[in-house]
């Protein structure tokens, strides 16, 4: 299959320290569709050449080339490289891509929006002027999607008249991530789970997104953003949905999206009472990370002096409905954080009556996101000889790094695959994604009315103590309190 990937924002850097280490291990695995070109965008005027080098030079500081290429390897990839001066307000600079792209007639033509959002409704408008919206077409879109629902809506309003919603790739590349391609397979391909994945079985759900890094060079970005809009409307969400989700009629695209907007139209909406008892943010203040003194959040670079933005969330939520009808969902995400630690904790009910001694944990099941991928089931065990009542931990855990020989795919890996392929089904809907505006933008309004402050947590804790005091008022711990 021939493909084009043009790539707007050629020079940014989601371009360089994530889309192209990602495509360059497509090319490394053999996965990258042969007679395929990967055209860049930018406003500076540089040749192809120059653009190689670029990047070249640029695989240096990523890590996703953990392994470097010889120089022989990256000259075979780089000879997909294109680049191409555009200002995008120019109708005849749309009018010289579309020669480029029409000269090949590629079967797949993806247009990847890596730019700033403000972009998106300009480069739509400027591709549907020039006709470059036929029936190969797809455009994918990066988050931020928008800063508030009426945004997101207007973004997807001019998507729409341009591009059919079949066509706009929305991504969220923590669908990615090949463990929460597991949780899928967990869920609906094994009979084992089903029947506990309810409200009769399962005692609450943790999602938690930490993070040790801080906002690094992008505090000005992060500033207006928060963690809120960062991490939770739209990573944090997307997780819940694919917990919480019924079963789909078929892996169709439409049938799985389908069951996660029920998922989001059935979240407890916050009101100004659940507001401030059910949601917590933070802000960090200088600390210690890996063992170094770090600066407080408002030190930061590009940092506004006396900011509120909040880098901590954490929050109870519930899914109304008959299978998880008052069982706490709870979600928490921040930056300089002890660890970068994602996972996602199904906390089982216990026994319901223990004729053992020793410990009386309930079951868990542990999917681990972040650093390293991997099941760990929760189990008590009998310890040995001689001990008999006693019951001790123990833990069945799937890697599957070991699990699987094979190199695993990353998460934009995966997802560029995908776009170049049309497959559907991990990228998200508009009517998700604004079904997910609408849940936020209550503690959004809420937050920018109450004038209060976040509370302050010291990098390199687990957020602000109040974070434990949410979980606690349902008599339940985070992970590391156990
Ligand atoms: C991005 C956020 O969407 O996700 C960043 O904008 C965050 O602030 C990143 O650091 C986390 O992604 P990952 O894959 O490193 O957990």
């Amino acid at each position: 299959m021939s493909f084009d990937l043009v790539l707007f924002g050629g020079t940014g850097d989601l371009t360089w320290r994530k889309l192209m280490p990602a495509l360059f291990q497509a090319f490394r695995h053999g996965k990258l569709p042969a007679g395929g070109r990967i055209l860049a965008i930018a406003r500076d005027e540089r040749s192809d050449a120059e653009y190689r080098e670029y990047i070249r030079q640029r695989f240096g500081d990523v890590d996703a080339a953990k392994q470097p290429p010889s120089p022989e390897e990256f000259d075979r990839f780089a000879a997909l490289l294109h680049y191409q001066r555009m200002d995008l307000s120019q109708p005849e600079h749309y009018a010289k891509l579309r020669a480029w792209v029409e000269q090949r007639g590629a079967d797949s033509v993806v247009f990847f929006l890596a730019t700033s959002p403000h972009l998106f409704t300009q480069i739509c408008t400027q591709l549907g002027a020039a006709g470059l919206n036929g029936d190969t077409v797809r455009v994918v879109l990066e988050k931020p999607l928008g800063h508030d629902l009426a945004s997101a809506q207007e973004i997807n309003r001019a998507v729409r008249a341009v591009f059919r919603e079949d066509q706009a790739l929305r991504i969220d590349h923590y669908l990615g991530k090949p463990s929460v391609q597991n949780l899928s397979a967990l869920r609906f391909g094994n009979a084992l789970f089903e029947p506990l994945w309810r409200r009769e079985s399962i005692a609450n759900i943790q999602i938690t997104l930490a993070e040790s890094i801080g906002v690094g060079t992008r505090g000005d970005f992060y500033d207006r953003t928060g963690a809120l809009r960062d991490m939770v409307q739209n990573h944090a969400l997307q997780l819940l949905t694919m917990i919480a989700m019924e079963p789909p009629s078929s892996t169709d695209a439409d049938a799985n999206r389908d069951e996660k907007l029920k998922v989001l139209r059935s979240l407890k909406p916050f009101t100004e009472v659940t507001v401030a008892q059910d949601i917590v943010r933070g802000q960090y203040r200088a600390g210690n990370c890996a063992g170094q003194p770090v600066p407080g959040y408002v030190d930061e670079v590009r940092v506004p002096a006396g900011s509120t933005t909040e880098t901590f969330v954490a929050l109870r939520t519930e899914v109304q409905n008959w299978r998880w009808a008052g069982v706490p969902f709870y979600i928490r995400t921040g930056k300089r954080l002890a660890q970068h630690d994602a996972h996602i904790v199904v906390n089982f009910r216990p026994v319901p009556h223990a004729i053992f001694s020793g410990a009386s944990r309930a079951n868990k099941l542990v999917i681990n996101l972040q650093p390293s991928d991997g099941l760990e089931l929760h189990l008590l065990a009998a310890k040995g000889a001689g001990q008999r009542e006693l019951l001790t931990p123990v833990s069945l855990d799937l890697d599957f790094d070991k699990a699987f020989a094979t190199e695993r795919v990353g998460a934009y890996e995966r997802l560029l695959l995908d776009a170049i392929a049309g497959r559907l089904h991990l990228f998200v809907r508009s009517d998700e994604q604004e079904q997910a505006w609408r849940w936020v933008e209550p503690v959004l309004h809420h937050w920018a009315r109450d004038g209060s402050a976040p509370r302050p947590y010291a990098a390199g804790s687990w957020g602000p103590p109040a974070a434990s005091a949410l979980v606690a008022r349902d008599g339940v711990m985070w992970a590391e309190e156990e």
